[in-house]
């Protein structure tokens, strides 16, 4: 057979079909991450007027640590013209994502009351401040008692004399099984997955995913390994640690539908919801 007669019947290639690129492969997760798990406008709502209940003056100063993006420090520094902040992150991506859309956004006055720094939370030396938040639950990758120890002694140490410690908690007995929670956002689904529960240790390990309208997903787009902590053995901690007064601030349910509200009051009852959202507070 001729090589004419073979290129006579092949088959024309078929031309490779140009694929779009799908929402997945478009999509920010930095972006997707703020608007579906954050929402710093609440949290700084509530630490003014918490710091304002325990302290009878206004919060001005303001450590963000696990700080991401550096969300909640733009809008702190945002909020009031003496507010100052610093976020701590040791991940310099992130950081930089926050520099590049958050950050950007500052007019000069606001980039200088704004600082962040890339260290991890255990080691850093930083001044003081009059509050300090450590928000999502990121403290919980400290998982022995004698390293939360270690960070609540810092922590202490970096806060003014009358300063306040924030943190945020979730209990029930949902956080000690494995299961998945999705909400829908706008133009994408946020799919929590709380992935194994060790029973022994009480480590968490848990995902986020992303769903998109096309079918296209981003599969574990931020991951989590946590000692899910119970309210009284962190504020034993923090008592260890010098802190002279904690509280801890349950989310409040709508007693007819048992919903539950975006308002939290100081409490120690603690009705067996299957899943309540906290914070709990400490003054140095
Ligand atoms: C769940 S994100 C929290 C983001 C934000 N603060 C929020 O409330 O959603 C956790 C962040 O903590 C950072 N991180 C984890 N361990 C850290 C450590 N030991 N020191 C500093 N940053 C840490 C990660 O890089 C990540 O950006």
């Amino acid at each position: 057979m001729s090589t004419a007669t073979l290129r006579k019947n092949r088959k024309p290639a078929r031309l490779a079909k140009r694929q779009e690129p799908t929402m997945a492969e478009q999509a920010d997760l930095h972006a997707l991450y703020q608007e579906s798990v954050q929402n710093a406008e609440f949290e700084l709502d509530f630490m003014e007027a918490t710091f304002k209940e325990w302290t009878g003056r206004e919060a001005r100063s303001m450590r963000e640590d696990f700080c991401g993006t550096a969300l909640s420090s733009v809008e702190w520094v945002k909020r009031h013209e003496k507010n100052t902040a610093i976020g701590i992150d040791y991940e310099q991506s992130v950081l930089d994502w926050g520099r590049d859309n958050n950050i950007a956004k500052m007019n000069a006055d606001q980039l200088s009351r704004i600082e962040l720094v890339n260290a991890n939370v255990l080691d850093v030396e930083t001044g003081k401040y009059d509050a300090i938040q450590a928000f999502n639950f990121s403290y919980w990758i400290f998982k022995q008692r004698a390293v939360m120890l270690q960070y609540f002694k810092s922590l202490r140490e970096s806060l003014v004399d009358d300063g306040v410690l924030f943190l945020d908690f979730f209990g029930g007995s949902e956080c000690y099984q494995t299961q998945k929670e999705k909400r829908k956002l706008d133009g994408f689904k946020y799919v929590w997955e709380q992935a194994d529960f060790n029973a022994l240790t009480n480590v968490m390990q848990c995902y986020i995913h992303f769903h998109f309208p096309d079918k296209s997903k981003i599969k574990r787009a931020f991951d989590y390994q946590w000692r899910v902590w119970g309210p009284s053995e962190i504020r034993e901690i923090l008592e260890d640690a010098g802190f002279s007064k904690h509280g801890l601030y349950r989310q409040k349910f709508d007693p007819k539908t048992d919903e539950p509200l975006d308002e939290y009051i100081m409490t120690d009852e603690g009705e067996d919801y299957a899943c309540w959202l906290g914070y709990i507070i400490a003054q140095k």
